[in-house]
């Protein structure tokens, strides 16, 4: 793929990555990915931002091939699937300057043994005149990393943002269409940024303090209306919990599944949204993307070894470290002879600032008895989410206005 220009000398390059389906070795890519790199041609010089995974080296060199020497390359965020074809760039270009911020020159040398006399190390809001063109180094930590930073091209009003506003979402179109990026975008969201979620949002104030016309992330494609993905932000980050239930469960031998059914029913009956996610067939990032919004939390599972279900105890630990703007919380489940099921999965939630409801344990098979006390906590649910509205995309301010 040759370099694709996004306005007069400045062109996307770096890789899609169609056929990949697994991240980190733990999250789902349904729709593949991207490694976003920038070419910036000033009247003087010329600026690299970030690099590829090194498993796509060659095709970014392809592309480099077609272009001036960079005397400058800019590492915004230093995990590999950006960072991690530095060294490649060095060798080619023995003259070019890294430029990056102090936290990320320590991890550079660190991850990727750097040689520590490349580099011009910047301060927040420092610049760098390309001539013509100016880039201006704007500090975004924890977003997802410590030294995570964006750039901003003055003259043609681009923020270069890396993961920040980013989306697991492979395509060749340059442009974002916001029905098709949406739930890449906010699963990559709820994936990463997510246990962020206060610092999100005061990076998002700051950049859009800058007068943006165009946001190019480092995965997937470029937001040519900055305002639907600053928005969308703006509602996983700081948005009210929804009027839904995140129900994700386990079942042997469907014990708990009678209860997950009855449960999803009554909810249903009281005008409770329910997201289900049978754990033994978990898409991760199916499951985080509704923690992003959960107004309650159910965790369904059998008692196993007197503890929960090793597969309940996963996505208890996964929603304790990402940590959601969830209120409430339960267990519900079947036991054969006792346990700490419910104490296990309230430790595994600790970090959570979630009120525990009282969880609904049947032994063996459920019984009337059972499913009175799961209309009891549907109907608990229900009063509790009083007040908590259900909102999708079309539900987004910059949307209504777009389509008015
Ligand atoms: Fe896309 Fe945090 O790397």
């Amino acid at each position: 793929m040759k370099p694709r220009q996004i306005v007069p000398n400045v062109h996307l390059i770096g890789a899609v990555d169609w056929d990949r389906r697994l991240f980190d070795q733990l999250i789902p890519l349904p729709h593949g990915t991207s490694y976003n790199a920038y070419f910036i041609q000033g009247s003087d010089k010329a600026a690299l931002l970030d690099t590829v995974d090194p498993a796509k080296w060659e095709t970014l060199e392809r592309q480099l091939a077609t272009l001036p020497a960079p005397d400058y390359l800019v590492i915004h965020h230093v995990e590999q699937d950006h960072s991690g074809a530095t060294p490649q760039i060095l060798d080619l270009y023995p003259d070019v300057t890294i430029v990056c911020n102090e936290k990320a020159r320590g991890m550079l040398i660190d991850h990727l043994h750097v040689d520590d006399a490349r580099f011009l190390v910047v301060a927040d809001g420092d610049s760098v005149s390309l001539g013509d063109k100016t880039l201006t180094f704007v500090f975004t930590p924890w977003v997802h990393w410590p030294e995570t930073m964006s750039t901003w091209l003055e003259e043609d009003r681009i923020l270069f943002s890396c993961d920040f506003f980013g989306s697991h979402y492979a395509t060749n179109d340059v442009f974002a269409d916001r029905h098709e990026v949406y739930d890449g975008a906010k699963r990559y969201y709820a994936e990463i940024m997510m246990p962020f979620g206060t610092q999100v949002t005061k990076n998002v104030e700051k950049v859009t303090r800058l007068p943006i016309r165009y946001i190019a992330p480092s995965h997937g494609p470029i937001y040519d209306d900055p305002a639907f993905i600053i928005e969308a932000y703006r509602d996983w980050a700081a948005g009210d919990p929804q009027n839904m239930v995140c129900l994700p469960f386990v079942s042997m031998h469907d014990s708990t599944l009678r209860m997950v059914d009855h449960l999803t029913a009554a909810l249903t009956d009281r005008g409770v949204a329910v997201e289900r996610f049978d754990l033994a067939s978990l898409d991760a990032g199916e499951l985080a993307s509704s923690l992003v919004h959960a107004g309650t939390i159910v965790l369904g599972t059998p008692t196993v070894l007197t503890g929960p279900h090793p597969l309940a105890a996963y996505a208890a630990y996964l929603a304790n470290a990402l940590k959601p703007r969830t209120k409430y919380a339960t267990v519900i489940g079947s036991y054969g002879w006792g346990g700490k099921t419910v104490e296990t999965i309230v430790d595994m939630m600790g970090k959570l600032k979630v009120e525990f409801l009282d969880p609904v344990l049947a032994k063996g098979m459920p019984r009337d008895a059972d499913f009175a006390a799961l209309d009891a906590l549907a109907d608990t649910i229900a009063q509790k989410h009083e007040g908590l509205a259900r909102r999708r995309m079309a539900d987004l301010t910059v949307c209504r206005t777009a389509q008015d």
